[in-house]
Parts: structure tokens; C-alpha cells; sequence
């Protein structure tokens, strides 16, 4: 009987996934809550043909260069923004990742976060927690309304549709989307208008960052964008941190330049202890966890082993990021 691939896992995933793994190869599984070192990982994956990795790992060409054997990459995530894709391409090294599965979970937390920062939800729990409370109060925390309020998304795939459906179909919101890509599907389901960015920005009261982390996004939401946006506006990210400026993202917050803000992501995660923006009152932070549903994380699980085994098994990914590899030409 052939032996079984040495793969390394570098976190516990569901069992609905790490099962199938611990069955068919012979798996290195990394047992701390927090990532191996880049020096752990690089040790571990000296002879592995399989990795498992999460976004908190970065893998590059230098990682992918101590490990010859190396045949498969699965993310334990939909973004890949973690991974040097073009250098897993170039030493034929298929890498998989997990979309679909989390687009609803993802879309409700954006919504959580849209609504729970427009309606002051934290800074009101903390103040009924303080003792602060006294009475009810004609002019005291007054949010921004949703119903009927326009809906800007930027980047309409996936997890951006889902979230625009809840809101035009359950708050009767006008969605404008910029993409680089025409939404049809939003367009002919949701009435969606395609606009370009200064007027999503201008014209949207709410504002929802749901495209790629990539060399042109980065930092996209700066000073300037903030400055466009409405005085009432409640901007969301549920992305990718470094799509912002957290430094002007803090300002235009404190100086009123925008009412609130709803985010599952920052830059870096965890935010620093002395970060200015973990003392605003006007925002929201969730620590990464819009796919964290015992539903979609295993889900999550089963997608990454099956692009772990198929390509170990010298199959096509069936969830790939770099389909050009051809995982098919070494059989396992
Ligand atoms: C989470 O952020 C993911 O990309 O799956």
C-alpha cells in the first residue's frame, strides 16, 4: 500500500474536514490557537506534498522554495490575498480556496454591522452597562435610518449581491454597486445601477467594501474617499483592513466627517492596543468572524480537504485559484 502524503495543517480546522485529511494523509496538524512562525512553517513543510493554510499565513515564493515537494495549497478562507499566487503558478504548485460557502454568513454579518453602527447599538449597550442610564431621552443616541436609505457596494460579486439582496428586498434600499465587472444579475434582480466610484461614494448612505485585496485596492478607501462620502454615512468593511487608510478612517470618524463605522476586518488584526480608533464611540469592531457559523466554517472545512485531496490525488481542484496548473499531470 502506497504511504500517505505528509501534509502540515497549520490550525485545527472542523472535524468535518480535518477527518477525511487525518484518513487519507499522514497529517502534521499545528495545535496552537495562535499561526506557527514563518520558521515553524518552513521546518514543517520541508517534505510535505499538502498544506492546509489560513490567511493569518503568509506563503511565498520564498516559503514555496524549502518545500520542494509541494504539490497543493488549500486555504481555509475564500480570500487568498495571503498566498503569492503567481509564485505557487510558476513551481506548478495548485492552490484552492473556499467561495460560496460563507457568502451568506459574510453578508449578514455586513448587515449586523450596517445596521448595529447606525443605530449606535455598542455605545448604548456600554452606556446601559455604565449605570449612566437615567431616563429616555428625546435627543440621546439617535442613529441614522435604514428604510429606503441608498446602498453603495463596492465590488458586486458574490458576498456583495447577497448583501444588497437583504437590503433591497428587506429595507426597499436603491443599490448602487462599482465594479469592474457589469453585475447583470444585480441589475436585472435588484435594480442595481452601475456608477462609478466618486458617485458611489457622494451618493450612497451606506457604503460596503466587498472586493479583492489586491496592488490596485489597497488603501482605496483613503482621506479623500471619506471626504466625498456623506456627513450621515456608515461605512462597512467586511473585506480585506489594508482596502483602508485606518489612520484617516479614524479621522473622518472623529471629526464628524462621517457618522460610523461597521468593521469585521482591520489592519493589522488583532489592531494595535494603542490604535486611536479602538477608542472612538462611533465604531464597530468585529474580531474576523463573518463566516464564523458552525454551518459555513464546516462547510469551509469540507471544501478545503476536497481541494487538498484532489490535488494530492493528482485531480483537478475543485474549488481552484490558479486552474492552470495542471494538478492532473502527476497523478498521486
Ligand atoms: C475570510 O476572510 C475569508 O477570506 O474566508
Amino acid at each position: 500500500m502506497a504511504a500517505k502524503p505528509k501534509v502540515f495543517v497549520s490550525r485545527i480546522i472542523p472535524d468535518a474536514g480535518l477527518d477525511r485529511i487525518k484518513e487519507h494523509c499522514n497529517a502534521d496538524i499545528w495545535p496552537d490557537p495562535l499561526p506557527p512562525s514563518r520558521d515553524v512553517l518552513r521546518a514543517r513543510l520541508a517534505d510535505c506534498e499538502g498544506l492546509v493554510s489560513l490567511l493569518t499565513d503568509r506563503i511565498d515564493g520564498e516559503l514555496l522554495d524549502a518545500a520542494p515537494q509541494l504539490r497543493v495549497v488549500s486555504n481555509f478562507a475564500v480570500g487568498f490575498n495571503n498566498i503569492d499566487v503567481p509564485a505557487a503558478t510558476t513551481r506548478g504548485i495548485a492552490v484552492g480556496n473556499t467561495p460560496g460557502v460563507l457568502t451568506d454568513a459574510t453578508a449578514d454579518m455586513a448587515f449586523c454591522l450596517l445596521i448595529t453602527a447606525a443605530r449606535r447599538v455598542v455605545a448604548g449597550h456600554q452606556y446601559s452597562l455604565s449605570g449612566e442610564w437615567k431616563t429616555w431621552e428625546p435627543l440621546g443616541h439617535l442613529g441614522q435610518d435604514l428604510f429606503g436609505r441608498t446602498l453603495g457596494v463596492i465590488g458586486m460579486g458574490r458576498i456583495g449581491y447577497a448583501l444588497a439582496r437583504r437590503c433591497r428586498l428587506g429595507w426597499d434600499m436603491p443599490v448602487l454597486y462599482h465594479d469592474v465587472y457589469k453585475s447583470e444579475k444585480a441589475e436585472k434582480d435588484l435594480g442595481a445601477k452601475s456608477v462609478d466610484l466618486d458617485t458611489l461614494l457622494r451618493e450612497s448612505d451606506f457604503v460596503s467594501v466587498h472586493t479583492d485585496l489586491n496592488d490596485k485596492t489597497r488603501g482605496m478607501f483613503n482621506a479623500a474617499a471619506f471626504k466625498q462620502m456623506k456627513r450621515t454615512a456608515v461605512f462597512i468593511n467586511t473585506a480585506r483592513g489594508p482596502l483602508v487608510d485606518q489612520r484617516a478612517l479614524h479621522d473622518a470618524l472623529k471629526s464628524g466627517t462621517i457618522f460610523a463605522a461597521g468593521l469585521d476586518v482591520t489592519d493589522p488584526e488583532p489592531p494595535l492596543p494603542d490604535d486611536p480608533l479602538l477608542r472612538l464611540p462611533n465604531v464597530v469592531i468585529a474580531p474576523h468572524i463573518a463566516s464564523a457559523t458552525v454551518g459555513t466554517r464546516n462547510a469551509m472545512a469540507e471544501i478545503c480537504a476536497g481541494n487538498l485531496l484532489a490535488g494530492l490525488r493528482g485531480e483537478k481542484l475543485p474549488h481552484p485559484v490558479n486552474p492552470e496548473v495542471d494538478t492532473t499531470r502527476r497523478k498521486g
